[in-house]
């Protein structure tokens, strides 16, 4: 076998989001949902989460991600922290993320910064958030300020994570804040995300004309459980390119698409530097009219991968189905844009570190096999750094590279995160690698 080599200053990442990691935030939606009992497994909570706020503990997990040969690191800025009240803006918060930045920097490892990622200011959410389209000049407002303040630590940017993920969990099965089932004003969500999406593309243009502005989408390709049934094929066929395509279309051609409306939004086109993919998984969908909130679709359960999952993989991919192939389909899917494409986010969550090593290098080897097949690959951000607060499912799922006792704040590097280091050092899959 000989090694798979990576074009050169590929950018080896890892991925966190601010309220994910940071802890201290009482002044956001997610705060506020986590109150309630039964929102959050095991009641959990984000009060401290990996402690960067108020303990500054980005320092030690960035020299990990230094001594892991990563160079490059995507992390996101609080709304709720740098605008804490509508049009307030708060100088303590932006200097924490200037020493944020600045700390990466001086490791040699370039930041990608994501503007919003699920959460929103309580202030924003008590208008509606992102059902109204107020938000777009706020958001717009928001980006703009931020890249002021910011710009001269860093000029890559990912305006809005997964927009469909947000209006999925929060508008369609309600399992997130706000906890609406309502498939229409989830559309609504995801046209205003496209038109902040837009506005902030602009906005940050201006302040800093060299920057790299990208969205990170969600891509969870939607297959038929049985291929031969026509209306199998079609719903899934909608469902894949209603959840996974529609956004990126309308960047490219300045046009909402069905279900989505028919608006047609010119400054939308070509409004992206580079493609954002978050892949983890594909999925099977049957039929089930009993669904209509679903859209008429029962995922089913995954096939073994090989191995077969524990627990705590059931509980995450349970609706997924773990599939290479599918990661190659996609970031060639994704080339037809003509702009470079970021992995910004794979992973697997994996406690014990049983499978997260396999995972990785065959999601490493299937991103290869896309760059040979002519996708502009051009960097990729391991989702994450470090086990941190995963939304609905608390301190249950463990996605880290680094193992964090949050008892005690204790890190320690995975197998994985060695792995992930020879690789990153490597800029390639050695042969040995690939055989274990
Ligand atoms: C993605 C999110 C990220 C994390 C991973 C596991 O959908 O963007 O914050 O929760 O899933």
């Amino acid at each position: 076998m000989t090694p798979l080599e990576f074009p050169k200053g590929f950018l080896w990442g890892t991925a966190t989001a601010a309220h994910q990691v940071e802890g201290g935030n009482d002044n956001n939606d997610w705060w506020d949902w986590e109150q309630t009992p039964g929102h959050i497994k095991n009641g959990d909570k984000s009060t401290v989460a990996c402690d960067w706020w108020n303990g500054e503990r980005y320092r030690q997990d960035f020299d990990l991600a230094q001594s892991l040969n990563t160079n490059a690191h995507r992390l996101s800025i609080e709304w709720s922290r740098v605008e804490p009240r509508e049009g307030v803006w708060s100088d303590a918060a932006f200097s924490f993320y200037r020493r944020v930045l600045a700390a990466l920097r001086e490791r040699g490892i370039t930041p990608l910064v994501t503007l919003h990622h699920f959460t929103n200011p309580r202030w924003l959410a008590q208008k509606g958030a992102w059902e109204a389209r107020a938000v777009v000049p706020l958001f717009e407002r928001y980006a703009t300020r931020v890249v002021q303040e910011l710009g001269d630590l860093c000029d890559f940017w990912v305006t809005i994570n997964e927009p469909t993920v947000y209006l999925y969990a929060g508008y369609v099965n309600g399992s997130w804040t706000p906890g609406k089932k309502n498939f229409s004003l989830a559309m609504r969500v995801g046209e205003n995300m496209l038109r902040a999406h837009v506005a902030a593309y602009h906005a940050i243009h201006r302040v800093q004309p060299h920057a790299r502005v990208g969205l990170a989408n969600s891509i969870t390709p939607l297959v038929p459980a049985n291929p031969r049934l026509w209306l199998n094929r079609t719903l899934a066929a909608f469902q894949h390119r209603t959840y996974n395509h529609l956004l990126l279309l309308a960047l490219q051609d300045g046009r909402l698409h069905f279900p989505m409306g028919n608006a047609r939004i010119p400054e939308a086109m070509g409004a992206q530097d580079f493609i954002g993919v978050n892949y983890y998984f594909s999925r099977r969908i049957a039929i089930d009219l009993a669904q209509p909130a679903q859209l008429f679709a029962r995922p089913l359960p995954p096939r073994p991968w090989g191995v077969s999952y524990d627990a705590e993989l059931n509980e995450w991919f349970g609706k997924g189905e773990i599939n290479p192939d599918a990661f190659v389909e996609t970031l060639k899917w994704c080339a037809r844009f003509g702009k470079p494409i970021f992995v910004t986010e794979n992973g697997i969550c994996d406690r014990d570190d049983d499978f997260r090593p396999r995972y990785l290098v065959q999601h490493l080897a299937a991103m290869h096999r896309a760059i040979g097949n002519g996708a502009p690959v051009r960097g990729y951000f391991y989702w994450s750094l470090i086990d941190n607060f995963e939304w609905a499912e608390g301190y249950a799922l463990r996605f880290g590279l680094i193992r964090n006792d949050f008892a005690t704040q204790t890190r320690t590097p995975k197998p994985s995160a060695h792995l992930y280091a020879r690789i990153a050092r490597e800029n390639a899959l050695a042969a040995d690698v690939m055989e274990q």
